[in-house]
């Protein structure tokens, strides 16, 4: 991992004068990782993503996709794309659906078999598309992207208006792929999501990468939840410990800000000082807390530039 093959320099979209769907945005995707394009409905997850497929032209910005100019025929090449709902031939069946496909690219049919192997469809390949479940016909959707046996993988909300038993299916197809070596490009809106598969999340909003980093880069600092008595000691002990980096007291507990690791040592400490602990427990921020308030602060922002 570490070589990018998805670089994007404000890479911005605008439809007439007063709409901008995508704005400045700056982003990297890095070779064999799962990145996550996380934003809420109207972000420009779709219009970018569509930008990188070659799908519609940047208003203006900069991009590479696997070392070539971004909409270059030689770089989509190796690029396989699900752009929300997939257009299929409902009185086909899911393996003749691909051979159109294929022979429509000039794909190998040889092709058509491995896919459907791929995303575990064999069996069902013979019946109509249109009997298909939801989950069923997103993975025909995920067979077609891969016909040309993509590097790179880029699915628009792959597993939307799935059931959790879909999702969770979609979800280790995406795990399966990658552990293969491909290097897969995600949107979704669903933060639990992003959080269980992907390796690098970016945030967006009103068109902007508002924040890019691992899970754990966006949880930022954990903290500890501590009840203990007599709580003004165990305030002047953990005050006093040199390895806390902030305390504070809320309805009888206390709330720490602290490597976690360190929850044994801070317990010790109290007990050592005949302070009895009650309760003591890591206190991650979700990745929805972190959302609100990365999406609040640039609401706020925006709406600081409108006034
Ligand atoms: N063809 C278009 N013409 C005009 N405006 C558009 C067009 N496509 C998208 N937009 C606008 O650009 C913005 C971003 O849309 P986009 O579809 O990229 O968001 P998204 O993050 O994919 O949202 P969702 O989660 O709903 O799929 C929206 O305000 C949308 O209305
Ligand atoms: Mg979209």
């Amino acid at each position: 991992m570490g070589e990018t093959i998805v670089k994007v320099e404000n890479l911005t979209k605008r439809y007439g004068k007063q709409s901008i769907a995508v704005d400045h945005l700056n982003m990297n995707v890095r070779k064999g990782e799962v990145y996550g394009f996380l934003g809420p409905n109207g972000a420009g997850k779709t219009t970018t993503l569509r930008m990188l497929l070659g799908l519609t032209r940047p208003t203006s910005g900069t991009g590479e996709v696997l070392g070539k100019p971004l909409g270059s025929s030689d770089g989509l090449a190796k690029v396989g794309g699900l752009i929300e709902y997939p257009a299929f031939y409902p009185y086909l069946s899911g393996r003749k659906n691909l051979i159109i496909m294929a022979k429509y690219s000039g794909t190998p049919l040889s092709r058509v078999d491995v896919v459907l192997e791929e995303v575990e469809m064999t069996k069902s390949a013979k019946y109509n598309f249109k009997s298909y479940s939801l989950g069923m016909k997103q993975r025909i959707g995920i067979a077609a992207a891969l016909l040309k046996d993509p590097e790179l993988l880029v699915l628009d909300e792959p597993t939307n208006g799935l059931d959790p038993k879909g999702m969770a299916e979609i979800r280790s197809l995406i795990r399966k792929l990658s552990k293969e070596g491909r290097t897969v490009l995600l949107s979704s809106h669903f933060l639990g999501e992003v959080e269980q598969i992907c390796d690098r999340i970016g945030v967006i909003q009103n068109g902007k990468l508002v924040k890019e980093g691992t899970v754990e880069d966006l949880r930022g600092q954990v903290k500890l939840f501590i009840r203990a008595t007599p709580a003004e000691s165990a305030l002047r002990v953990l005050k006093g410990m040199k390895d806390i980096d902030d305390v504070q007291e809320k309805d009888g507990a206390f709330y720490v800000t602290t490597d976690p690791s360190l929850s044994g040592s801070i317990s010790h400490k109290l007990a050592e000082n005949k302070i009895e602990v009650s309760e003591l427990r890591n206190l991650e921020r979700s990745l929805e807390d972190i959302f609100i308030e990365l999406t609040e602060s640039e609401t706020l922002l925006h709406k600081k530039e409108v006034l």
